[in-house]
């Protein structure tokens, strides 16, 4: 393939160039108010399959479907009379916006989008460029994050071009996302709902909205299962994860700094997360600092968090150490999961 074209978003023309590659079965990154996409037409079997080459993403991992409004959702879906009203109530407060709601399938989402499952997540992105685009696609959009499997997901074009540069045909630049973490991933079938990737949305949101309890799928458990018997396969594994060894420590800089050094005193090159508020007395010149979000300032957390363990990583550190907050609810516990996903070991 030939190198990836770098569009503008902000050029109409270079969106309406973006929507022809998508048409014509071709791979597309594009922003959502998340992360990064890589999407392709969710109707044709053989641009889907390309998605998964051009990650390297195993076949059972199945993908969410973009379309712009809660209009395009009624092809690709098969909702049932019972669970209508339910999916009205949670669609009208939340989209578009970060929310991927897994839905009965119609025919027309072939099994290689769905990974064979019955259901498809949907979600319709608020990101002007992802509407933009969307709609002059004028097709449904299946689209993972942007990166190579398993790998930081991506909130700039450049950390796209860095995991697949070459292997796709464009990416539109739309500058930094803005989120930074992905869609919150809901059941809404079942009573309680159940969520099995937290996000933006936070469970007390869609329990208030739906008047349905939230059932929240533990994220982190080690599993012996193979990953296609799980009810939501990509969320629960190793993830988001830089190449070096992350180690996360207790939210207070003294025992951030306490684990950098011992981390240093063990060899290798160390860097450290550094909340912007947090002093570090012995800064030590072995460190490598990459400052981060406020402390307690979860919007700041999560959308700076891949970028920073992403600079980082291009700074060859070979270890992370990184405080990880509180359970408390709400996004904070996005950033939370995304980094004890991160620190799993391989
Ligand atoms: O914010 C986001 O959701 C971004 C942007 C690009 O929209 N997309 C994204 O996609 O994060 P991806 O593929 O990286 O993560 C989607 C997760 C996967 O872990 C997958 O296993 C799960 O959602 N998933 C997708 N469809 C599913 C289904 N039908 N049933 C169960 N889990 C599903
Ligand atoms: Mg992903």
């Amino acid at each position: 393939m030939p190198a990836t074209i770098h569009l503008d978003a902000h050029d109409q023309g270079d969106i309406e160039r973006a929507a022809k590659i998508l048409r014509a079965g071709g791979l597309v990154a594009f922003p959502t108010e998340t992360v990064y996409g890589l999407g392709a037409n969710a109707l044709s079997a053989e641009a889907v399959a390309r998605i998964f080459e051009a990650k390297q993403r195993p076949a059972w991992d199945p993908l969410i479907v973009h379309v712009p409004g809660v209009q395009e959702l009624d092809p690709i879906t098969e909702i049932p009379g019972e669970l209508r009203s339910r999916v009205r109530a949670l669609t009208d407060a939340f989209w578009p916006g970060p929310l991927t709601l897994l839905l009965p399938r119609a025919h027309v989402i072939q099994d290689v989008v769905t990974a064979g499952r019955s259901t498809v997540g949907v979600r319709v992105p608020s990101h002007p460029v992802a509407q933009a685009l969307l709609r002059s696609a004028g097709v449904p959009i299946a689209a993972p994050s942007a990166n190579r499997f398993g790998h930081v997901s991506p909130t700039t074009a450049q950390h796209v071009l860095d995991d697949l540069g070459g292997q796709i045909d464009a990416v539109l630049d739309g500058g930094p996302t803005l989120v930074g973490v992905e869609s919150t991933v809901l059941d809404p079938a079942p009573h309680p709902m159940v969520l099995y990737r937290s996000g933006a949305v936070t469970a007390p949101m869609l329990a208030a909205t739906a008047g349905v309890p939230v059932h929240v799928h533990a994220p982190v458990v080690q599993s012996t299962r193979p990953p296609e018997s799980l009810p939501s396969p990509g969320v629960g594994m190793r993830h988001y994860a830089p190449d070096a060894e992350v180690i996360l420590t207790g939210s207070t800089p003294q025992q951030l700094e306490c684990e950098a050094l011992r981390a240093v005193e063990a060899g290798g090159r160390v860097g450290i997360l550094l909340p912007r508020d947090w002093p570090l007395e012995g800064a030590d010149e072995r460190l490598a600092i990459r400052p981060w979000g406020r402390w307690g300032d979860a919007e700041a957390l999560a959308s700076e968090l891949f970028a920073a363990l992403r600079g980082l990583e291009s700074e060859g550190v070979s270890v992370m150490v990184c405080p990880l907050p509180e359970p408390g609810g709400g996004l904070m516990d996005a950033v939370r999961d995304r980094l004890l996903k991160a620190a799993r070991p391989r």
